[in-house]
């Protein structure tokens, strides 16, 4: 049984993760230091409270559960707050990260999957974004989060540490029990926050901006099940150690759907009117972001199996049982 070590696992993509790994047959451990993850989302797994950038704890976890892999997902992640304050970006989504791979290079760990973005990417140039698109990242977010690609690449070549890069698009759903889910504080995303709108926790939603150049002048963008990211997780993993080689991958439906189609969707899943709001534009936000995902389809067997009706029917199940 293989080991992986879930560093971020208490927060939202990493408990669903952990959650898959473990019905896949192996060991799991949860390493989060709860500055944003949860506890109650660590359940029935070995949990470990620790920092990202603590090197000492982190090599006495490497040994003390021989660990072969890990997992990393605890990232800060809002592009607006990445403007304000960069500073905290650049050191925990960069600095961190960098000490935590040496200390898997000192400790002999050699596989790394590593959580990116489509941000990464800044503006597109091509209607669906590939592993091949330019990338220009247009915030300190997906600056960070580009410059580790780059480490991970001279980490390979150096030290022999393996990676898969995994570049999200609009992480979204929960799991279909409803035990975890998205949990943010203050909450940013589009789809919670349409939740909320419906279940009454907040009186409306506003749309960013209605004069983008896309058919209904919301923004469009592409959302994936937290359960098709999960599993996607595991494939890269299985084949990092089937053929010992660093690869990347954009995950993403293939499909856009506008902030005002999502809206509709989410009134005809949940039954319940959802008020809106019109409201400027949010800077950094590009028009439109969508995946092709044809190469993680080809090389990894990936499938989706969630469509926006389904991701947004266990977003709702989340939101009216959610316990945290
Ligand atoms: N939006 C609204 N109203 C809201 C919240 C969001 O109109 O109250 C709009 C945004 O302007 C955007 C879309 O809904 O057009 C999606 O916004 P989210 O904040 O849910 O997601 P983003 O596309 O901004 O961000 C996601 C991830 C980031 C990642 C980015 C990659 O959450 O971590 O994709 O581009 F950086």
């Amino acid at each position: 049984m293989k080991n992986v070590l879930v560093v971020g696992g208490a927060g939202y993509i990493g408990s669903h993760a952990v959650k898959m790994l473990k019905e896949k047959g192996y060991n799991a451990v949860v390493y989060d230091n709860l500055s944003k993850g949860h506890r109650q989302a660590v359940r029935g797994m070995e949990f470990v409270k620790g920092d990202l950038g603590d090197k000492k704890k982190l090599a006495a976890v490497f040994k003390k559960y021989n660990i072969d892999a890990v997992m990393h997902f605890a990232a800060f992640i809002e592009v607006g707050e990445s403007v304000k304050e960069p500073a905290r970006y650049y050191n925990n989504n960069i600095v961190k990260v960098i000490s935590l791979l040496d200390a898997m290079v000192e400790n002999g760990v050699k596989y790394f999957v590593f959580s990116s973005t489509a941000a990464t990417f800044g503006e597109p140039v091509e209607a669906k974004i590939s592993e091949r698109h330019p990338q220009n990242p247009i915030n300190p977010y997906g600056q960070t989060k580009l410059m580790v690609e780059k480490v991970l690449k001279d980490y390979d070549k150096a030290y022999g540490l393996k990676s898969s890069v995994l570049r999200y698009f609009n992480a979204a759903g929960a799991e279909d029990g409803g035990k975890i889910g998205e949990s943010h504080t203050p909450e940013t995303h589009l789809l919670p926050i349409i939740l909320q709108a419906a279940s009454g926790k907040r009186d409306s939603i506003k749309i960013f901006g209605e004069d983008y150049p896309t058919k209904d002048g919301s923004c469009i963008r592409d959302f994936v099940h937290v359960n098709d990211l999960s599993s996607a997780h595991i494939l890269a993993l299985e084949k990092m150690f089937r053929t010992n080689e660093s690869d990347d991958f954009n995950l993403g439906s293939g499909e856009g759907f506008s902030v005002k189609e999502v809206i509709e969707c989410a009134k005809r899943v949940t039954g319940r009117p959802i008020k809106v709001e019109a409201a400027p534009r949010r800077a950094g936000d590009p028009a439109v972001l969508v995946a092709d995902s044809a190469k993680a389809k080809k090389v990894l067997g990936w499938q989706t199996l969630y469509n926006l009706d389904k991701i947004i029917q266990t977003a709702w199940n989340w939101e009216l049982k959610r316990k945290y």
